[in-house]
């Protein structure tokens, strides 16, 4: 059974926009993706948007659908009333490009700036060895398809763009945890975390986790177990002794 659903888009560029009416028609089954791409084939030709799999998995297609940051492939058109407006916009934390398209290399930046892992120098390969329950987490943060719904959603840089140069954003911490809690990872991250990554910007508001849509735990596993390890360090007395000492 098909109907006609009412759907506000946002037209424009980095200098001015507007949201657009369409009335377009949707089939059973179809996601808010597929309404789009037939906007394309329709009424809005020119409509600029990102996608590539269609599956959930590529991360390109995020976008905010009745103000909510998700996936515009995953969002099912059956969750919305059919005589609701369903309104799109882009990522509102990234400049827009075109319409639904903003430019994300905020996050390459980012990303860049994390030290890749460091295994300890004489580890030959062959010796590594891992528990169980160190491979099990890091597969959890590798579950991540940097779709970047949980950068666009964190309050930290999403209402405070002065904020941007000292924040990692959510991602990144937790691909900061995912390394200092990897057995084999010799490098020192946690004044790291701190100090240049800006760990402590993060008050635990969880807004990042809920939009996540591969339902990682960021909060509860990456960044709380990292403030954590921060604090540790910081108040460990012979680490505290040790400073006193080398660095008089
Ligand atoms: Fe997207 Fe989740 Fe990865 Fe954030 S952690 S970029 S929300 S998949
Ligand atoms: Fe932001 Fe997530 Fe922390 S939303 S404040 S990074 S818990
Ligand atoms: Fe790949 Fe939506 S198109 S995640």
């Amino acid at each position: 059974m098909s109907y006609w659903a009412r759907f506000r888009v946002w037209r424009g560029d980095s200098e001015k926009g507007e949201l657009v009416d369409y009335p377009v028609e949707v089939n059973e089954g179809e996601v808010v993706l597929d309404v789009v791409h037939r906007l394309q084939q329709t009424e809005a030709p020119d409509l600029a948007v990102r996608w590539n799999c269609k599956a959930g998995k590529c991360g390109s297609c995020s976008m905010e659908i009745n103000g909510r940051p998700r996936l515009a492939c995953m969002t099912r058109m059956n969750t919305f009333a059919e005589d609701e407006v369903v309104t799109i916009t882009p990522l509102r934390t990234f400049p827009v490009i075109r319409d639904l398209v903003t430019d994300v290399s905020f996050n390459y930046t980012k990303a860049r700036e994390v030290p890749a892992f460091a295994p300890p120098p004489d580890l030959k390969p062959g010796e590594y060895r891992m528990q169980q329950v160190d491979v099990e987490r890091s597969q959890e943060f590798r579950k991540c398809i940097e779709c970047y719904l949980c950068q666009n959603t964190c309050h930290v840089v999403r209402d405070h763009e002065e904020n941007k140069q000292h924040f990692a954003g959510p991602r990144y911490l937790m691909r900061i945890a995912e390394l200092d809690m990897h057995p084999l990872d010799a490098a020192d991250r946690k004044r790291a975390a701190q100090e240049e990554h800006g760990l402590g910007f993060c008050n635990i508001t969880k807004c990042c986790t809920e939009v996540c849509p591969e339902n990682i735990k960021i909060t509860d596993n990456a960044l709380i177990p990292l403030k954590e390890r921060v604090v540790d360090r910081k108040y460990d007395p012979l680490i505290w002794l040790g400073n006193k000492i080398f660095k008089r």
